[in-house]
């Protein structure tokens, strides 16, 4: 984290989880003990059909509601999908965009990201961009090239101001779900990559401004290690966001003085 130059920000990904009791419930358990976080911004991106309830249930904590995927159209024949402007109307302030399950299960390449964050900020809404290598990838020793290739593609055509707006989320695949967690060292590696990709397009000034989460099994016991790298700002959390006590665990460690 620097808190100087950046937001931190601990965002919930909750997946295809939670129906709207279990939301209601985690919402009635974690609000009483929120606290002010005044560190870090909090971010519960939670599935579409539960985003206006959870948009009313946070309304008056500091808790941002964010969505789990967008499409760049802005209307039109997408039979299950949803616009930027459709979240933008019900609440959404985040949007996760090309997370490695879309990719991996959807189809969703470098190019959908790149018109999906176009659409986003179009919107208003602050997308969080998703990239990240295999196991495969790093073994072959090709981490920094993907890397270099996936924020490149995502990124191009934005402008300075723009670029101010979007949030990364550095996921290694192998560590998603699977319990493996990546270093600190690791982590703030390739958090450091992506910072130095967006110091060579967009300037010093906005590289120094971006937040960058890593994300892939952060829990309630290695949060504090991997917040306390100078290049993660923040966590992207799937199962450790889901449980009330690990999540407030990790809010905790990015407020720590
Ligand atoms: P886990 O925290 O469950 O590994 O998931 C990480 C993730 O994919 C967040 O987007």
């Amino acid at each position: 984290m620097n808190r100087k130059y950046r937001k931190t920000i601990i965002a919930g990904n909750w997946k295809m989880n939670k129906t709207l009791s279990e939301t209601k419930a985690f919402a009635d358990e974690i609000k009483p003990q929120l606290g002010k976080h005044k560190w870090c911004e909090v971010v519960l991106c939670v599935p579409f059909v539960n985003i206006p309830a959870a948009v009313r249930m946070f309304k008056d904590t500091r808790v941002a509601i964010g969505a789990e995927n967008v499409h760049f159209e802005n209307s039109g024949a997408f039979t299950g999908e949803v616009t930027a402007e459709m979240l933008k109307e019900v609440g959404v302030k985040y949007v996760i965009i090309g997370h490695s399950e879309r990719r991996e299960y959807y189809g969703e390449t470098d190019f959908t990201v790149n018109k999906k964050i176009k659409a986003a900020l179009a919107a208003g809404l602050h997308p969080i961009v998703c990239v990240g290598e295999s196991l495969e990838q790093r073994e072959l020793g090709v981490t920094a090239e993907l890397i270099n290739y996936q924020v490149k593609c995502a990124l191009a055509g934005l402008d300075a101001t723009q670029m101010r707006k979007v949030v990364i989320a550095y996921e290694p695949l192998w560590a998603i779900g699977t319990g493996k967690t990546a270093t600190a060292e690791q982590a703030n590696e390739v958090c450091e990559i992506i910072r130095s990709i967006i110091r060579r397009e967009f300037g010093a000034r906005v590289a120094r401004a971006v937040t960058i989460q890593y994300g892939g099994s952060m829990n309630a016991k290695n949060a504090a290690e991997l917040l306390a790298q100078p290049d993660v700002d923040g966590g992207l959390i799937g199962g450790a966001a889901l449980k009330v006590p690990d999540f407030l665990q990790i809010i905790a460690a990015a407020n720590q003085e």
